[in-house]
């Protein structure tokens, strides 16, 4: 089997450590794995199949080396080296928002839209965590019944704001103050509806992106969407509630069927039984959780569920990790 040199940017943040677990848990076919951080990981050393491996200043990074490159980095580094890699030859696969509203940079979900891969383009975006876990789940309702709308309100993991976040969450459960709060308010015991800038018009850039990039990923630029995006003292897993209208009746019954047969998908929906997605459970797995599938009572087209997935796996690592894995099975590479 062929392998393939791997660049990781942002190797020790929490993205990058899980892109370097997952390709490890998915045994992802590599050659040579280099990493690369700030000038602050300058010599860090992180294990990766039983080898130590030298962090280096992403500045360091020779691109043209790379068949792939992950950037799990804030925008700004994305935005100034991703381009330089995907210049070198190789594809660039980004986790931060940097170039998700660029028309010519598609937002890929293996599941949903890897016939937008090509060998041309070498620079794709990863969705946002919220997005992906929701798209993955609606995207095959709205094939079989056609979205018409979508509220949702989400329950985000502080995993989701990197180091910062866990590091907040941690010392306030510990009764100490963060030295470098990521939070307009304490974390622990409380839930914050607000995560990324407010835009002036009441929304959080959160909400934005949820709104932006389902429309983008699903190729429905008109579909109306309400997003709520909450923060919770949660350490790891978005969680979702969805309110989804159609285009035509949906029975919930056929619509957890049409669930439990599509890709990526896990259905846990029996609440006799208190099955339902959780948290707890979704840690660790790349797979979505969909659950708790309901009718609303005098609205015949209208479905309720909630859907729960490991931000920092699909959310993120295994997302890119995917996307990579699919240019390699369609040849691209
Ligand atoms: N966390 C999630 O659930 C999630 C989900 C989807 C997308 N994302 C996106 O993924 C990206 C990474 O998020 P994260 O949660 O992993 O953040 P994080 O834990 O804070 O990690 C940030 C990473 O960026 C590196 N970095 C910082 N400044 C740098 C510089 N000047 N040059 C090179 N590298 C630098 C850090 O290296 P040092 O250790 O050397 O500082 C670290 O490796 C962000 O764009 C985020 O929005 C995150």
């Amino acid at each position: 089997m062929k392998e393939y040199n791997l660049f990781v940017a942002g190797a020790t943040g929490l993205v990058g450590q899980t892109i370097i677990k997952v390709i490890e848990d998915r045994n992802f076919p590599v050659k040579n794995l280099s990493l690369f951080a700030s000038e602050r990981s300058r010599e860090k050393k992180i294990l990766f199949r039983g080898n130590e491996i030298e962090v280096k200043p992403v500045e360091e990074a020779d691109f043209t080396k790379a068949d792939f490159t992950l950037f799990a980095t804030d925008s700004d580094i994305s935005r100034k080296y991703a381009p330089l890699a995907a210049a070198g030859g190789g594809y660039a696969i980004d986790n931060s928002s940097a170039f998700r509203k660029e028309k010519d940079v598609d937002i890929i979900i293996p599941e949903i839209n890897s016939v937008l891969l090509t060998k041309d383009k070498k620079l794709y975006a990863n969705p946002n965590c919220s997005t992906a876990q929701l798209a993955v789940v609606l995207n095959p309702l709205h094939k079989k019944y056609g979205l018409r709308r979508v509220a949702v309100s989400t329950y985000q993991a502080v995993s989701g704001s990197g180091i910062k976040g866990v590091a907040q969450l941690n010392a306030e459960l510990m009764g100490r103050k963060a030295n470098d709060p990521v939070y307009p308010h304490p974390i622990s015991g409380n839930c914050i509806p607000h995560i990324g800038a407010f835009d002036g018009d009441g929304y959080c850039e959160e909400e934005n992106k949820m709104v932006f990039e389902l429309r983008k990923i699903l190729g429905l630029p008109g579909l109306p969407v309400a997003a709520t995006t909450v923060r919770v003292p949660v350490a790891e897993c978005h969680s979702e509630s969805v309110l989804a209208e159609f285009e035509t009746p949906i029975n919930a019954q056929d619509a957890a069927q049409e669930l439990s047969g599509s890709p990526g998908i896990i259905l846990q929906n029996d609440e006799a039984n208190n099955i339902y997605p959780l948290a707890l459970n979704s840690k660790g797995r790349d797979e979505v959780f969909a659950g708790r599938i309901r009718n609303v009572e005098g609205w015949d087209n209208a479905l309720q569920l909630w859907i729960v997935a490991d931000n920092l796996r699909k959310g993120a690592a295994a997302n890119a990790v995917q996307i990579a894995e699919k240019i390699i099975e369609m040849d691209l590479i």
